[in-house]
């Protein structure tokens, strides 16, 4: 049984979805349906019930159901051990979201609280190649997973760092302004790279002791500026001044912890995550969300929500089956989706499975 689950969520006027309302148990549940229907929204609806942009990184306003345009909202009941409570977060016509945890206004960092999720899409298939921004992203969401005042850090992080940055611009040169702000940046950095640093050991303790047939990653947090990035606030805040001259050039802070990258290399091979073949890179992907899996429910107790989506059609079936072994085993409530119902026949009744139907505009959803 998992320790965190969705019983029941409720999409109005969200993506393409006008009114939708499923009712689930704790098992993980599979959807499937044709192109378009809206499985992947289903997945970004579920993604928002934890602090941040959710699987698209889209903004509110890019959710609003065209071409309405009236605004959006999603409700769900979700268990956290014997705790069962209601979230609601939504959008008047596109502004920012808003958040509600048992009728309570709350911010959206509550939310992490509560929520733990974890998320492969399609659009992650580049990862290991693409910009650090996403690995840092993916990192920060397992981060998050572990450590949930790990939202807050960063957000205070980027506020004082934008503030900086503003005085690099303006080539302001006064001291003391900085000092202020490079202190706040300092505190809030320790604590964020602490935190990633204590996630990939968690993580990379968890891959060692299973052999499935995901391979391992070797894991490494790097830093694009090439120098010791202090592990306490006052040393660390020594190097922003000495780095000031360099960032006034540059118009923007060079070094700190929204630098770093996550490196990693395919165990097995020894060769870096980013020269594997697309299909290992997947694979690492997928292992490191069940170590995840694995290390916070022992650290925790929680399983963690898992949003997979069309992951299961990439896999042969020998891998396919291991991944529904694996997410069974560890009890995570997995939200998988797929365009034929044949991807999830090895998981069988361990699964719900639900077909996504979109009726002129009025998806709806239907249980098998
Ligand atoms: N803001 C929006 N308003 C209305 N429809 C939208 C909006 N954003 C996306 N869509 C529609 O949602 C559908 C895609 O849904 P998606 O969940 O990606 O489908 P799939 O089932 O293939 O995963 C597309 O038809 C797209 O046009
Ligand atoms: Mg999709």
């Amino acid at each position: 049984m998992p320790n965190l689950a969705v019983e029941k969520l409720v999409i109005s006027h969200f993506r393409s979805h006008r009114a939708l309302e499923i009712s689930c148990d704790p098992r993980p549940v599979a959807i499937y349906g044709a192109n378009g229907v809206g499985k992947t929204n289903i997945l970004e609806a579920v993604s928002l019930l934890s602090p941040g942009r959710g699987v698209r990184r889209a903004t509110a306003a890019e959710m609003v159901r065209k071409p309405e345009n009236l605004g959006w909202k999603i409700r769900a009941v979700v268990r956290l051990h014997d705790r069962i409570c209601e979230i609601e977060t939504w959008s008047e016509s596109g502004s920012a979201r808003q958040v509600r945890i048992d009728d309570k206004a709350v911010t959206q960092i509550a939310l992490g609280k509560i929520v733990r999720v974890l998320w492969l899409i399609p659009a992650m298939d580049r990862l290991w190649t693409d910009a650090a921004e996403g690995r840092r992203r993916f990192l920060d969401r397992m981060t998050l997973s572990f450590d949930s005042d790990h939202a807050e850090n960063i957000l205070i992080y980027e506020k004082a760092m934008r503030e900086r940055n503003r005085l690099l611009k303006d080539q302001v040169r006064d001291e003391h302004w900085y000092k202020v702000i490079e202190s706040q940046m300092a505190k809030a950095a320790v604590k964020i790279r602490i935190s990633r640093e204590e996630t990939l050991k968690l993580v990379d303790a968890a891959q060692e002791r299973s052999e499935t047939l995901f391979p391992s990653a070797n894991l490494k947090l790097i830093n694009a500026e090439d120098v010791e990035i202090p592990t306490n606030s006052q040393d660390l805040a020594e190097l922003l001044s000495q780095y000031r001259k360099r960032d006034i050039m540059a118009g923007r802070t060079l070094v700190g912890p929204h630098r770093d990258d996550l490196y990693g290399v395919f165990s097995a091979k020894n060769i870096p995550a980013k020269d594997s073949s697309t299909g290992e890179q997947k694979a690492l992907l997928i292992s490191l969300i069940l170590a995840n899996c694995r290390a916070l429910k022992k650290q925790t107790g929680i399983t963690p929500l898992l949003l997979l989506d069309e992951v299961s059609a990439h896999l042969d079936a020998g891998r396919r089956s291991t991944l529904y072994d694996e997410i069974c085993e560890v009890g995570a409530q997995a939200w998988l989706t797929g365009t034929g119902p044949e991807l999830f026949d090895d998981l069988g009744n361990r699964a719900q499975q639900l077909l996504a139907v979109d009726e002129g505009g009025k998806t709806s959803v239907v249980f098998q």
